[in-house]
């Protein structure tokens, strides 16, 4: 079995011959001690990232074990650190474990199994929190790269939709008339073609309706406020009452493009979200630019959540609050619900301006 090895950082000899002595009466471990006096120098050691536990004094002269443990923190060091005191309570103990320590014994009132033991747990949890950290970055990533995935794929599907099905139903349409044109002398016929005109018609605004749903190409021909604009008057024309009311205050030119789809989404999730579940008659449409960030407000008057929603109920996936929180998490924005039974549901996303579409 490999050494664990170990670095005390304590200006106290003794206390190194104790520890030393503790770790060569281990039994079931081997350990490796290295041992420096001062705060300086223990930073030093903590830098080159070569040891895999380390035992640090509280108090280091000036400087004390819990500073050292947050500049060590803030340098990467990933090992786990057990704060040794020689005045133990119940406040220092919360002030280690809030900075990050893995464990804290007092002097004087441990043995080497606790010591030994103390150190394998430390290592252990470390190794799982560490691991945890790197399971939810990658996460992370994959739900940035799913959700550029389905973007990209809902932009391919419509530009095909558009370039086939939708110039063939055009054209279809097109032949039809004409062929009415030509045949005048049957009635009945004539008819029949106007009736499959008009149904042709309702595939093509069908078709169109997809493609939009899919993709706006409003969003990448006339931009975010437009879009919006049109959203908002095909959304009242299907959820004829429900009243949308706008306040738009920022200019186009000041929202990020890649912002865009993104605030696109989250209005459209929002707002399909409140017509499907809140039974509100207003839905209040916000987007501010304030104090260097971009706000977005869905805010409606319906019955809110409901006390340990929001799980999706009827039908749904249930993957549009994740979605919304995800798409406005990955671009460098918040992402918060506000609801109450009397004050209905309000989606806000808020993103500054600095930090915005890292992705
Ligand atoms: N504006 C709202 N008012 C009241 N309840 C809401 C509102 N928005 C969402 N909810 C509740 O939260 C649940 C989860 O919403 P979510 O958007 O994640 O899923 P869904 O709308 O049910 O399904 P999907 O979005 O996949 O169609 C909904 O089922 C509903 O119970
Ligand atoms: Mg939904």
């Amino acid at each position: 079995m490999d050494r664990i090895r170990v670095l005390l950082i304590d200006d106290d000899p003794d206390d190194f011959l104790i520890v030393s002595d503790m770790l060569a009466e281990a039994e079931n471990a081997r350990f490796k001690l290295d041992w420096v006096r001062t705060y300086e120098a223990g930073l030093e050691e903590i830098a080159k990232k070569g040891h895999d536990v380390y035992l640090l004094d509280y108090f280091m002269g000036s400087h004390n074990g819990l500073e050292l443990l947050h500049t060590a923190a803030q340098k990467g060091c990933k090992a786990p650190a057990i704060l040794l005191t020689a005045y133990g309570n119940y406040s220092v103990d919360l002030k280690a474990m809030e900075a990050g320590a893995s464990d804290y014994l007092v002097k004087g009132q441990f043995s080497a199994p606790i010591l030994e033991r103390s150190i394998r747990y430390s290592i252990t949890s470390k190794r799982i929190e560490e691991e945890l950290k790197e399971s939810k970055e990658e996460l992370k990533l994959l739900a940035s790269q799913l959700l550029r995935a389905q973007e990209d794929e809902r932009k391919r599907i419509a530009r095909e939709l558009h370039d086939s099905i939708g110039s063939s139903l055009s054209a279809v349409k097109f032949f039809i008339e004409n062929l009415g044109a030509r045949l005048t002398e049957n009635p009945g016929v004539q008819d029949a073609l106007r009736a499959l005109s008009r149904a042709m018609e309702h595939a093509i605004d069908e078709s169109r309706r997809i493609i939009s749903d899919l993709r706006p190409s409003m969003l990448d021909d006339l931009g975010i406020l437009s879009t919006i604009k049109w959203f908002c008057r095909e959304f009242e024309s299907i959820y004829s009452d429900i009243v949308v009311q706008k306040d738009i205050r920022i200019e186009e030119l000041q929202i990020p493009q890649k912002l865009k789809i993104i605030i696109f989404r989250i209005i459209q999730e929002a707002m399909n979200n409140a017509a499907k579940h809140s039974k509100a008659g207003q839905i209040l449409l916000s987007i501010s630019l304030q104090n260097d960030s971009i706000t977005l407000c869905v805010k409606d008057d319906g019955i809110g959540f409901q006390r340990g929603a929001p799980a999706s109920k009827g039908g749904g996936t249930g993957f549009g609050l994740t979605s919304m929180r995800e798409r406005a998490e990955l671009s460098g924005g918040k992402f918060e619900i506000e609801s109450s039974p009397e004050g209905g549901a309000c989606v806000i996303a808020c993103w500054p301006i600095v930090t915005m579409c890292r992705p």
